[in-house]
């Protein structure tokens, strides 16, 4: 066998959005002790390692996204107390749990950028990313991605400050010495209470090219795309190299790092075996294909053979040189079987599970987002107001306000790309507000929790929790699966995705129908005699030269 084993390899990570997972007292937010609540549901779903979105201190601009003390628990979320019960529980089932890293920037109301306002000579002014206005203006045209200026004007100190996310997520200087080892000790600290690593937010942005070019002007916009002077700048391997000797080397961590504007060949950089870096990245190039005028906010189909191309070519372009991370959902994109199945009734359990076959019989660690496992659907609403998240209200002011696209236009992108979609509560039970809270959700519930829920779904055998659970098993007993080789075949199909798996001689052909339609299916040659259903989403015989609407099946020989 080439491949290494590591138990990161193995594990199956669970991401929990805090928020939204489970609310014990009420109050219409989930919470620690929610999460500690339900830790036997996700231990029999097969999970291994936990990834928690942030729940440190923070005002809230960006959902947690926007910490002001890395060493505290957000009030609404519980105590230090409730995490280290929680983490002990976690650990008791034999699971792992790491936590969000979000240190390219911090909230603004962080003391240390409550200090580095202050004066121009303040200790910690070279925490953050001052400059001086240029004619008057911001001192370069980057575009925030948040929408408007990248660039703050702060009146105390007449200079501009850094913000790729919202006015109030400041970016930190990495450039600077004392704020890298303020980062490590903090890091040191929670690897001290006993957590098992970290998922790394934006990791790839935190060097920025010091001559801060002005970015390109795309289709008319009123600002320019700075992404390629502050993704994978010039000293990031450096950063990360010394993060990892300061650090990360110190503990038996799994480290997964968020890679915007990052390829194969990147991640090849940051998590190459030989890199001593990070273990692995998260990149979104199959999430984000087939964009509009307007990026990722349209209602585009995407096209089966880019998917199968670009999800191939980072199984090959890794084979034996680094580890892939294989998602489909977390809380910043839509659901996936909204978005490449089919959430109507008649198809959305089906292709949900042939979703789950097809990307997570690859080579690389599964990452489920919650609710996924029950086939969960975007949201669906007309309403701006049943929305929560700073991005869509941002981009809805800025795109009808300047008269781009209508408001249905608008509304229709943000049912099919909003983050929203992913943030609704997960749906325990048909009770009222799905078995979330016996209050009054921050968010709405989904509409429809009585047919997609947790509860109803143990009890049937053929629900998509019910085939996680089986598929699940099923990769963890089969090398061939968590450690083969990947083969595309049929790469011009638009219907179908097939690919083999190849370890020590034994294989495995995966084979999903990704339409509503049945389609013709011959076998590959050497696949029609000897071999063995391993699992498939169709009860009973496998139809002949036949794959039926949304079918996936997995053999070995
Ligand atoms: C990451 C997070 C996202 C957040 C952003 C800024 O992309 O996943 O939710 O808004 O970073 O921290
Ligand atoms: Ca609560």
């Amino acid at each position: 066998m080439r491949e290494r084993r590591a138990w990161w390899k193995e594990s199956v990570v669970y991401q929990i959005y805090p928020r939204s997972f489970r609310d014990s007292n009420g109050d219409g937010i989930g919470d620690l002790n929610g999460i500690t609540e339900r830790l036997d549901y996700l231990k029999e779903l097969g999970v291994d390692v936990i990834w928690l979105s942030p729940v440190y201190q923070s005002p809230g601009d960006d959902n947690g996204y926007d910490i002001s003390n890395y060493r505290e628990i957000q009030q609404e979320f519980g105590t230090m107390e409730d995490f280290e019960h929680l983490l002990s529980e976690v650990h008791r089932r034999g699971m792992k749990l790491i936590m969000d890293l979000v240190v390219n920037h911090t909230s603004d109301e962080h003391p240390w950028f409550q200090e580095s306002r202050k004066s121009r000579s303040n200790p910690y002014r070279d925490f953050y990313i001052w400059k001086e206005p240029v004619n008057g203006g911001p001192p370069n045209n980057w575009a925030s991605r948040f929408r408007g200026s990248a660039w703050e004007y702060d009146q105390a100190t007449g200079m501009y400050y850094l913000h790729i996310y919202s006015p109030k997520q400041p970016d930190l200087n990495w450039e600077n010495p004392r704020v890298r080892r303020a980062v490590y000790d903090m890091m040191e600290w929670w690897g001290k209470k006993g957590i098992d690593g970290f998922r790394m937010d934006v990791i790839s942005m935190l060097s920025k090219d010091p001559s801060y070019p002005d970015g390109e002007i795309k289709d008319g916009n009123p600002y320019g795309d700075g992404q390629p002077y502050y993704t994978n700048g010039p000293r990031i391997h450096e950063f990360l190299k010394e993060m990892n000797r300061e650090v990360l080397s110190k503990f038996d961590w799994m480290t997964v790092g968020e890679g915007v504007g990052v390829g194969p060949k990147e991640a090849l950089a940051y998590a190459g075996y030989d890199s001593h870096e990070l273990n692995m990245m998260f990149h979104f190039e199959h999430v984000e294909l087939n964009p509009g005028p307007y990026g990722k906010w349209n209602t585009n189909r995407v096209d089966l053979r880019e998917l199968k191309a670009v999800l191939s070519q980072w199984q090959t372009q890794l084979e034996g040189r680094a580890w892939n991370s294989l998602f489909w959902e977390n809380h910043d994109y839509p659901r996936a079987v909204s978005r490449f199945g089919d959430d109507s009734p008649a198809w959305r359990e089906m292709s949900a599970k042939m979703l789950a076959v097809c990307l997570y019989m690859m080579k690389g660690t599964p990452y489920i987002y919650q609710g996924q496992e029950l086939g969960m659907t975007n949201m669906h609403s007309q309403n701006l107001e049943d929305f929560r998240d700073i991005e869509t209200f941002r981009v809805y002011q800025e795109m009808t306000g300047r008269g781009l696209v209508s408001h249905e236009e608008m509304m229709a992108y943000i049912n099919h790309t909003g983050r929203d979609n992913a943030r609704t509560p997960m749906q325990w039970s048909s009770a009222r507000q799905a078995g979330f809270t016996e209050g009054t959700p921050w968010i709405g519930v989904n509409a429809n929790y009585r047919e997609i829920n947790a509860e109803d779904e143990k009890m049937c055998s053929n629900s998509v929790l019910a085939f996680y659970k089986r598929l699940l098993k099923l990769r963890r007993s089969k090398d061939v699966i968590l450690y083969g080789s990947y083969r595309l075949l049929l790469p011009d199909s638009p219907s179908l995705f097939v690919y083999e798996r190849e370890l020590d001689g034994e294989r495995a052909l995966i084979a999903c129908n990704f339409t509503s339609m049945e389609q013709a299916f011959a076998l590959p040659s050497g696949w029609e005699a000897n071999r063995e259903r391993l699992i498939g989403n169709y009860e009973g015989e496998e139809k002949n030269g036949i794959l039926r609407p949304y079918e996936a099946i997995v053999w070995r020989c």
